[in-house]
């Protein structure tokens, strides 16, 4: 990969991205010399300020949004977090429900978001089931809906297993059933145009780092008037949904960052979902007992993910690392834990197979020659993996 400090292969886009060199440069001056606070009234502040409107502007601009529901967040994580917790919280104010709806194959960001709040305050939640491809049926959400629910959140890409969701209809039937609709949309904006007006949803999370921008910056688009009770409390910062001083240097990188994969975006897609494509015949021409998890055609199109049966997913990663090739076995962060993974089970896979995962994620430096050697070297790695397991059974 193109001035990495390491040699190899990097396929593990869907963990986190390289900063663009044109979103470090649009970035720097706000460490240095425009350093002020955008909350300080005198001129530095200003300065700084001018930067962080701008950016809340482009931001907005890039996601059919007004700059006014855009809050800047230190994370993807933590613009899930302030949505759930936010609807959720005002409606318990103002007396206005106390059912959730969320699914069964979520980001831990929010999924861990949903149990807690039934734990520990007392929420109803509905976990939806999946069909055998990750998807949640719109049908399913329909039937779910109850008088006192508040919030539907079902993500736009699962990071897992890439596989797509009808969000744009699930969107219409909480519209219909006069619920909040929230989507994770944190794996998409790199791949694919993101409109709030056109996915019918309330509130989104992004994160930075997943295209092209710096880590530990996210974004939380909330439709204005959507109820929302501040989960930090501090100073009025972003409009008071988020209090804490801003990083501007990190508002612009997501900016910058945003102009940077719109510009394209549409000519990446193309060209990677080839590379996917040609990735996943190879795997399964080559490697016995491989099956493609998520769905076939409508998942993200740099995302490829198998399950092997028989093996540990976190073994064959690690041997693969030996051969210079970086992937994962699904969540970034669920590396380390060797129980199958329970996106996998919740879509009917058996365990054997669960515990064998593997992710294979490209970026816009991906090129044909490292998915070449992919191909020439997992089949490899799967045999030998295996046999190690079979000696050891
Ligand atoms: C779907 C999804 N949501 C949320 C997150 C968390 O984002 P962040 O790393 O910015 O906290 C991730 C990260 O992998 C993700 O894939």
């Amino acid at each position: 990969m193109q001035n990495s400090s390491r040699n190899g292969i990097y396929l593990d886009y869907s963990a986190t991205t390289p900063v663009a060199p044109e979103v470090f440069e649009a970035m720097q001056p706000y460490f240095t010399a425009t350093f002020g606070n955008a909350s300080s009234t005198h001129g530095f502040g200003r300065d700084a300020a001018a930067a962080l409107d701008e950016a809340h502007t482009v931001v907005g601009c890039a996601i059919g949004a007004r700059a006014s529901e855009i809050t800047f967040t230190g994370c993807g994580t933590e613009s899930d977090n302030l949505a759930l917790r936010g609807v959720a919280f005002a409606a318990r104010k103002n007396g206005r429900g106390n059912h959730l709806i969320s699914s069964q194959i979520e980001h831990h960001a929010v999924e861990g978001t949903v149990h807690q709040l039934h734990d520990l305050f007392g929420f109803d939640i509905t976990m939806l089931p999946v069909d055998g491809c990750g998807r949640v049926d719109p049908a399913d959400v329909r039937r779910a809906i109850r008088p006192d629910t508040i919030l539907v959140s079902v993500m736009l890409g699962n990071n897992e297993v890439g596989t797509m969701q009808a969000v744009s209809e699930i969107g219409r039937v909480c519209r219909e059933g006069g619920v909040l609709f929230h989507t994770d949309a944190v794996q998409c904006p790199a791949y694919m145009p993101i409109d709030v007006n056109e996915l019918n949803v309330d509130l989104l999370a992004l994160s930075s780092h997943k295209f092209y921008g710096p880590k530990g910056s996210g974004v939380l688009y909330m439709r204005d008037g959507t109820p929302y009770i501040p989960v930090l409390t501090g100073g009025g910062h972003e409009r008071g949904r988020r209090p804490g001083t801003v990083s501007v240097a990190n508002a612009v990188g997501t900016a910058a960052a945003l102009k940077y994969v719109s510009g394209q975006r549409n000519e990446q897609a193309a060209r990677l979902s080839q590379l996917r494509d040609r990735l996943i015949a190879g795997v399964l021409a080559n490697a016995p007992d491989a099956r493609v998890s998520g769905h076939p055609t409508d998942r993200m199109p740099h995302h490829a993910s198998f399950v092997f049966k028989g093996i540990d997913g976190e073994t064959l990663q690690m041997a693969l690392d030996v051969e210079g090739i970086a992937v994962s076995t699904g969540s970034a962060c669920t590396s380390g834990n060797p129980e199958p993974s329970p996106v996998l089970l919740a879509m009917g896979i058996p365990a054997e197979w669960a515990l064998g995962g593997l992710r294979i994620t490209l970026g816009y430096h991906t090129t044909q020659e490292e998915i070449d050697t992919v191909i020439a070297t997992l089949p490899r790695c799967v045999e030998q993996v295996r046999k190690v397991a079979l000696e050891f059974a």
